[in-house]
């Protein structure tokens, strides 16, 4: 199983054979490790309705055929592209022949380019064994460790900019609920009101939790 960081909030997780994107905001983000053209996909994941998430899932969708998960609000607005969609809420689990995903809550607002409100996810992944949990953007929120009880979590992708979700010192608090083997820092340095000090991140979250923290420049991969 690889995870590849594609800069701010966008991942590509495969098993070597399925590839699934998660908010694969390309086009104008300024940490893109890739064009939106470079990318293959089987499924396209997306934890809310903001244009630093939906990003370039239509285009993605078009070209390689991946259907797009998200919020059901989410996924039928995107779904008037003409692209195929499953429309989950908050609670339900989409079973795919790769594996499963489940939407669980995310402490936020979300507004698409269109207008429509939607209520912001995090996402569950269970892909070859591994259970990755994206958090989406959120603030730090106690319930988060109901999710990593409910299902242990290998790999947590953890938004840690501050000014639109948790700063690193709430999500170092995050990572201790949460209770991951790894965790991997993201939605940070994008821009100016995200920039962080991500190895204090690290320092902090090694140093309070058992959690290992990974940190990926855009474009490296994290295998295991
Ligand atoms: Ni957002
Ligand atoms: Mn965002």
């Amino acid at each position: 199983m690889q995870i590849r960081y594609l800069g701010h909030s966008a991942f590509e997780i495969t098993d070597g054979k399925t590839v699934v994107l998660v908010d694969p905001f390309l086009t104008g983000n300024p940490k893109a490790a890739v064009t939106a053209d470079e990318l293959e996909a089987t499924d396209i994941l997306i934890t809310h309705g903001h244009e630093d998430h939906v990003g370039d899932a239509v285009a993605i969708s078009k070209r390689t055929g991946a259907p797009v998960t998200s919020m059901t609000e989410v996924a039928r607005e995107l779904g008037e592209e003409g692209i195929e969609f499953h429309d989950p809420n908050l609670g339900g689990t989409v079973t795919y022949d790769w594996g499963t995903v489940k939407l669980v809550p995310a402490w936020h607002t979300s507004t698409t380019a269109k207008g429509t409100v939607n209520t912001p996810s995090g996402l569950l992944i269970t892909i070859g064994g591994v259970t990755v949990y994206h958090l989406g953007d959120t603030a730090l929120f106690s319930d988060m460790a109901l999710v990593g009880r409910r299902t242990p979590i290998d790999v947590a992708l953890i938004c840690i900019g501050g000014h639109y979700t948790m700063d690193r010192h709430d999500a170092a608090v995050a990572a201790g609920l949460i209770g991951a083997a790894t965790v991997i820092p993201c939605h940070y340095n994008t821009f100016p009101p995200i920039e962080t000090d991500v190895m204090a991140f690290k320092s902090d979250v090694e140093a309070d939790t058992a959690s290992e923290v990974v940190v990926l420049d855009p474009g490296e991969t994290y295998s295991r």
